[in-house]
């Protein structure tokens, strides 16, 4: 199945539950990333692609009352979710909108800060959404990515079922044009837009703790395709479920660790 505006992870409500503990998650690689670029008290901000929560919280305390932050995402599910969000938390500087990250309708060269996260690794042409980010900051203001490489991604001990789950989504994406190794790609994307003082950081998790969120990532992505997949006749029904099932066990095993994907933190400077 081809679908010419793929987004990689869909929209089951469990995807929902399982972008909130990122969210928490990568709180610290949150504030790292927005520490580098300078205090945000009374800025005017953009974050794109904000699911259910993103980063919202950490930039409303960081803009503070007299600063703003909008949030753009194109799912009107996850909208409703950030927007609930933002009341129970009462970020009465955020607002969201629905809308598509890759032409937000925002006005350009009007925001200090422009950010996301995740985003590009999931959906074709990532550079539309990096166009976007760049156009939308003012000029001396900052962008900021924080994006996936699936680079040394890996269990160990391996496991037939992580390697042929692996290949399976591994060749879903190729279909639909999702480079799932964009991350390599930030510093140049970044400079190609015309941001300068670009800089990068790389991070990654070795999870050997069972229970841990991050180390189901591959299971629950391939939950999140598992219709998708048969429906391309990539894997039959039976097939996915017992390796599924196969991994789901070895996950759980203590014996087991998983090396994550590679995180990469991107960030520069629209020239003045
Ligand atoms: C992996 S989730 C990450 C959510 C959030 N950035 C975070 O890190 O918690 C990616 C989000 O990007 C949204 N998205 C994908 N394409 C988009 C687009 N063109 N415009 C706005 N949002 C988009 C998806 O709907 C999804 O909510």
């Amino acid at each position: 199945m081809i679908l010419e505006d793929q987004y990689f992870l869909g929209y089951r409500s469990a995807e929902h539950d399982r972008l909130r503990a990122q969210a928490e998650d990568f709180r610290s690689e949150a504030a790292w990333l927005f520490d580098q670029v300078g205090p945000l008290d009374g800025k005017h901000v953009v974050e794109l692609g904000v699911g259910p929560r993103g980063c919202l919280d950490e930039l409303a305390r960081r803009v503070g009352p007299t600063g703003s932050v909008i949030g753009v995402e194109r799912d009107a599910e996850s909208v409703e979710l950030a927007r609930k969000f933002v009341v129970d938390r009462t970020l009465d500087n955020v607002e969201v909108r629905h809308g598509d990250a890759r032409a937000t309708g925002l006005p350009g060269d009007s925001f200090d800060f422009v950010t996301e996260r995740l985003i590009l690794h999931n959906v074709p042409r990532p550079e539309e959404i990096v166009t976007e980010a760049v156009r939308l900051a003012r000029p001396g203001g900052w962008v900021a990515f924080h994006e996936g490489d699936r680079v040394g991604q890996v269990c160990d001990p391996p496991a037939e079922s992580w390697t042929r789950l692996m290949e399976v989504s591994q060749r879903y994406a190729d279909l639909n044009k999702i480079n799932l190794f964009v991350g390599r790609r930030m510093p140049g994307l970044l400079r190609r837009a015309g941001l300068v003082d670009v800089q990068v950081r790389p991070v990654v998790y070795i999870d050997h703790e069972p229970g841990h969120e991050r180390r189901m990532v591959l299971a629950d992505f391939a939950e999140n395709l598992r219709d998708r997949l048969i429906a391309s006749e990539l894997i039959t029904r039976e097939e996915f479920d017992e390796l599924h099932t196969a991994l789901s066990s070895h996950l759980a095993d203590p014996g087991t660790s998983v090396i994550s994907h590679l995180y990469v933190q991107a960030w520069g400077r629209k020239p003045e």
